[in-house]
């Protein structure tokens, strides 16, 4: 087992400046190829410095709040959207609540989605039996190497470069554009990924064209743009955490995506920024969290927002969310994308450069998790 300190061992634990060897640590817990629930496996009961995020990211946690927070909790929820409204002569209202939703909370839920709910068990007991695997086993997928495989599993895809680790491990999916041969799925939730993937790719379809309606465009838009092309599939699993109050499950950020579906489990601990506050996403069983992501901010030119969110560390129980990411990512070709030429104008003139998604991608996962944007590295 890796040797690593408890955070009350070092009195500056917290300090940006640590005064242990953090990459000595990094690499050994990384060289364990097991994960944070390799660590809690082995029954750790602090949490090791490597995770202690900096105050300023810690001062506004729930756990730190105890009681007040309760008092603070504000009646703020994300929008919920029901699409079956969507196929009705209602379908206008349905296209102003999603741009409502996208101009200002950059996240919805949705609800009759077409998805029904026994796929979602079966995908969050897929991935549970996937982490509940051997280590010996998981190990043999356990790598950094973005160029390499199409399925991917580590802990913490920044961890050399963000100023702390997550109290999180993910198995990360590359289900498309080019197809994924189903035999680089692990057996134990390779059907349940197949079928998911193609019912969120339906689900994307449908998305897209309600997005494209809502920023005044063709249905057909963003699709032909080629925003639904590319889908990763993040599986996500948050251990038990002994000190849910020195570190984060996901640090704040936004995503690197045009779009993402997710589904998370009841345990809880999603939190959306919204006008300088932090609402919790409670678990709504049935229901799909949609958020818009950077990329969908640059070429609708600042209309739509992409929303930084975070998750909290539970010591409750073990949490494990599936986030889909529509983007190609490094598999992406030579096509730019800018703001769209119909939203600007001399009153709107574009506010960022064109990229690829394969450089914004690189770009992202080179900076980490900091707690900083990358899409403002992009402004003109
Ligand atoms: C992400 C993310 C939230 C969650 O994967 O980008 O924000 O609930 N996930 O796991
Ligand atoms: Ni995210």
């Amino acid at each position: 087992m890796v040797v690593v300190s408890g955070a009350d061992e070092v009195s500056d634990s917290t300090s940006p400046t640590p005064s242990y060897d953090r990459i000595k640590e990094l690499r050994e817990f990384d060289e364990t190829k097991a994960g944070v629930k390799g660590l809690v496996d082995n029954g750790v009961d602090k949490v090791p410095r490597i995770f202690v995020h900096p105050p300023e990211a810690l001062h506004d946690l729930p756990s730190r709040l105890g009681s007040t927070h309760s008092c603070r909790q504000t009646h703020l929820t994300i929008p919920v959207i029901d699409l079956l409204e969507a196929t009705t002569s209602r379908r206008k209202e349905i296209v102003d609540k999603i741009q409502e939703a996208s101009e200002t909370w950059g996240f919805f839920q949705v609800v009759n989605h077409g998805i029904p709910q026994s796929v979602f068990e079966e995908l969050l007991e897929g991935v549970r039996r996937f982490y509940d695997q051997d280590t010996e086993i998981k190990k043999q997928s356990y790598t950094r190497d973005l160029m390499g495989k199409k399925v991917i599993y580590n802990s913490n895809f920044d961890l050399y470069s963000s100023p702390a680790a997550n109290w999180r491990d993910t198995l990360y999916c590359d289900m498309g554009p080019q197809p994924l041969d189903p035999q680089e799925l692990p057996l134990v939730c390779r059907e349940i990924l197949m079928e998911y993937s193609k019912q969120v790719s339906k689900l994307g379809i449908a998305l897209f064209e309600l997005l494209s309606e809502a920023l005044g465009l063709n249905p057909k838009h963003l699709i032909d743009m080629g925003c639904a092309e590319g889908l990763a599939i993040l599986c996500h699993y948050y251990p038990a955490c002994p000190q849910p109050e020195l570190t984060l499950g996901t640090t704040k950020h936004s995503d690197n995506d045009f779009l993402t579906v997710l589904l998370q489990d009841q345990i809880g601990g999603l939190q959306v920024l919204h006008q300088n506050q932090w609402i919790d996403v409670s678990p709504t069983p049935g229901a799909l969290i949609i958020n818009i992501g950077d990329l969908l901010q640059l070429i609708s030119n600042d209309t739509f927002k992409s929303i930084e969110h975070r998750v909290v560390a539970r010591s409750i129980g073990t949490r494990i969310s599936v986030a889909c990411f529509f983007t190609t990512g490094v598999q992406s070709s030579t096509r730019v994308y800018g703001p769209i030429k119909e939203l600007c104008s001399k009153d709107n003139p574009p506010v960022y450069r064109e990229t690829t998604l394969k450089e914004y991608t690189l770009y992202f996962t080179a900076k980490g998790l900091d707690g900083t944007s990358a899409l403002s590295h992009f402004k003109l």
